[in-house]
């Protein structure tokens, strides 16, 4: 039998580990790497960094790293991108699995946590039903860039006994929802927040969360809309890659 342990680091801050995710580090006998895009660099040195700080000297671990296959940023069907680009990973895990040693624990390390807007278990949990390799597999929570927004605005994210909406750029952009009040917003790349720039709602942006890049902008969304749409853009162009999320809160109501 051999294990994968998929560990959320956290969004950012090296700080964001827990204490669960230390001791999962150290069962670890082989990292599976696989990014992408331009802010792999980055992403490369935080995990570096966590391995680094956390993993006991003279624990032996070695890393085995894979080009994250290439996805159409544009697609015409995203469900089904999304579908064809889960199918290629697998095949790349499948790969590193099946190089690995009987008994050996092998740790995928997930940006934030594996829950939230991750393919990983999805991934991990198909190869375990086709059955082809003996594995089994563990999940270890790590703090989202919706808990380090919060925090760092120092605000709750729900209102009272309310809900919270989870959602994308791309849904968000369909209509803020009925009954909802509040939505955490990620993965938005088109600056979906300036649709509801007429209506009565105050916004807590941050982006690059838990890093020394990080910015926070908050307050009522008419009036900081633009400022927003400014520093991403600003941010984006000086860095090559941005990472921003943001809680819209329906005011007056
Ligand atoms: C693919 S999702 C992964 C979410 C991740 N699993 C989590 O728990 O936060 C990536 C999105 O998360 C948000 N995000 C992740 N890290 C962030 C950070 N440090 N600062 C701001 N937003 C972040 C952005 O909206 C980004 O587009």
């Amino acid at each position: 039998m051999k294990t994968i342990l998929i560990i959320g680091i956290g969004a950012g801050d090296p700080d964001y580990l827990t204490v669960q995710a230390v001791k999962a580090l150290n069962r670890v006998d082989v990292f599976f790497l696989m990014d992408k895009g331009p802010a792999k660099t980055k992403l490369r040195a935080l995990r570096d960094e966590i391995c680094r700080r956390h993993i006991a000297p003279g624990h032996p671990h070695r890393f085995v790293e894979a080009p994250s296959p290439p996805r159409d940023t544009r697609p015409a069907d995203y469900r089904a991108s999304v579908d064809e680009l889960n199918a290629a990973k697998q095949m790349v895990f499948e790969q590193m699995i099946a190089a690995m040693e009987d008994g050996e624990t092998a740790g995928i390390l997930v940006w934030g946590d594996p829950m939230l807007y991750d393919s990983t278990i999805r991934n991990i949990e198909a190869i375990e039903a086709r059955g082809t390799h003996a594995i089994q597999f563990e999940v270890i929570p790590g703090v989202t860039a919706v808990q380090a927004l919060a925090a760092r605005h120092r605000i709750p994210l729900n209102r009272i006994a309310e809900p919270v909406l989870l959602t994308t750029g791309r849904k968000l952009a369909e209509g803020f929802p009925d009954g909802v009040d509040s939505a955490a917003v990620l993965l938005d790349g088109e600056d979906t927040y300036r649709h509801f720039a007429e209506e009565e709602m105050e916004i807590y942006w941050g982006a690059y969360l838990g890093t020394p890049d990080e910015i926070l902008i908050a307050g009522r969304l008419a009036d900081v809309a633009g400022e927003i749409h400014r520093r991403r853009h600003a941010a984006r162009e000086k860095n090559g890659w941005i990472m921003d999320t943001y809680l819209l809160r329906k005011t007056g109501v």
